[in-house]
């Protein structure tokens, strides 16, 4: 299998991603990194792993769907089985997610459909919330609603912030969004009429 990971920030999971790959857990090579930003630490973890890196800056393009235009060819470029957005902060056109129905993924640091959006920890602690999370989704049109695939849950301690519940919730990350490829890739996880399908062993 070849994979394509979308990056805007850090890498956490796409490193996460790379030693699961490089550990032999997950039979797929991942192809390209391609960013939005330039110099972000992601693009670091994937040159030094000697993956080929693309920085496409959205704001070097007229609107949205430009961008996704141009998003959308380079990643084909790579002939991808998988699309992982990992840390990827662009809201994507209806016709961008059509094009990757049922082969992109994508990681919100929620208890999926609670906290759809951004600050999603804050928010929690706000709320009072004993417990949060993160979800690893098929990515639909709905920005953060596509169907889950697979949660996990933390506890919110009481003198968690933001700050601590983020570190918490990114453990199970990095244990979670690796699994979800896995199964991608050993076709045991599928979308099929907007249905999540896992097959068992
Ligand atoms: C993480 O909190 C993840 O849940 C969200 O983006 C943040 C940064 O991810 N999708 P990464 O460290 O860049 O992988």
């Amino acid at each position: 299998h070849r994979i394509v990971v979308l990056i805007s920030g850090s890498g956490t999971n796409l490193q996460a991603l790379m030693d699961a790959v490089s550990a032999g857990e997950i039979a797929a090579d991942i192809v390209a990194v391609i960013s939005n930003r330039p110099a972000v630490g992601g693009l670091t973890r994937a040159e030094q792993a000697g993956i080929a890196t693309e920085v496409l800056d959205h704001k070097q393009f007229a609107d949205r769907a430009a961008f996704d235009a141009a998003l959308a060819d380079r990643i084909d470029a790579y002939q991808p089985d998988l699309v992982v957005l990992a840390g990827f902060m662009r809201i994507l056109t209806p016709a961008f997610t059509g094009r990757y129905a049922g082969r992109m993924l994508n990681i919100h640091p929620s208890l999926l459909p609670a906290y759809q959006g951004l600050a999603t920890h804050q928010r929690a602690l706000d709320a009072g919330e004993t417990a949060h999370g993160v979800t690893v989704h098929f990515v639909t049109a709905e920005l953060d609603g596509g169907p889950s695939v697979i949660q996990a849950k933390v506890p919110v301690l009481t003198d968690d912030n933001a700050e601590s519940l983020a570190k918490r919730v990114q453990q199970q990350e990095h244990i979670v969004y690796p699994l979800a490829v896995k199964w991608f890739t050993e076709s045991r996880l599928r979308l099929s009429e907007g249905q999540v399908w896992l097959d068992n062993e």
